[in-house]
């Protein structure tokens, strides 16, 4: 996507900064489950995603404007009316425009890994902004969750299951790849070049949706 020059328009503009979250129902002129993806990258996943699954609203963060405007304008141009991007970062936003157990999925595909010490509590999987994470999904919603980092796949999983995500599979077991499953810009990569990719799919424990 870097070929492509910034698009003038920002994405999701009118969602930032926001007091209280806004009545989802009115912004996206229909209902449905919510589902929220953090750092969409160039959007393969969130694009193809809302194409096979109309019926799902679902708003992907990403804090690198080239990328979300670009992925914003591609939605656009497809007529996805279910996808909205907002370009910010999630940490700061997410918390003014959820409400708890609002959200039926979260997406998280191939996270910076913060790789020096001192940046990593900018790291999404972090043990408190993990725990909010936990609060937002239904009962029964799930953390869709995916890597290539294999030191980072354990410490993710280690920490989601620590702060209250049940896994299904038990704890520390990754989870297979599902044949339906739609890949990420990033995963495509890995698909090609054979490279192991880590996938949990967590769930907030209560009643199952
Ligand atoms: C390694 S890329 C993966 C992109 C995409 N998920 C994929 O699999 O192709 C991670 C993305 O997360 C974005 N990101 C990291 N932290 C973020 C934050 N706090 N808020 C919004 N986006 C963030 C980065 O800009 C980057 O595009």
């Amino acid at each position: 996507m870097s070929r492509f020059p910034l698009r003038p328009v920002a994405a999701g503009a009118e969602f930032l900064g926001l007091k209280e979250p806004p009545h989802w129902d009115t912004a996206f002129g229909s209902s449905g489950p919510l589902e929220l993806e953090i750092g969409c990258g160039a959007g393969g996943f969130a694009l193809e995603y809302c194409r096979r699954n109309p019926h799902v609203r679902y708003i992907a963060f990403e804090w690198r404007k080239k990328f979300a405007r670009e992925v914003a304008h591609r939605a656009q141009v497809r007529g996805l009316t279910n996808l909205k991007v907002i370009e910010g970062d999630a940490k700061l936003e997410v918390p003014r425009l959820f409400l708890p157990g609002s959200l039926a999925v979260i997406h998280l595909q191939f996270p910076d890994p913060w790789w020096k010490r001192a940046h990593f509590k900018r790291a999404i999987v972090h043990q408190d902004f993990a725990r909010f994470l936990l609060t937002l999904l239904t009962p029964g919603g799930l953390f869709d969750m995916r890597t290539d980092v294999e030191d980072r796949a354990h410490q993710m999983l280690s920490i989601l299951e620590a702060v209250g995500f049940h896994n299904a599979l038990g704890k520390g077991v990754f989870h297979p790849a599902l044949p339906e499953e739609v890949p990420s810009t990033r995963e495509r990569r890995y698909l090609d070049t054979g490279q192991p990719v880590y996938r949990a799919r967590l769930t907030r424990p209560g009643q199952e949706q």
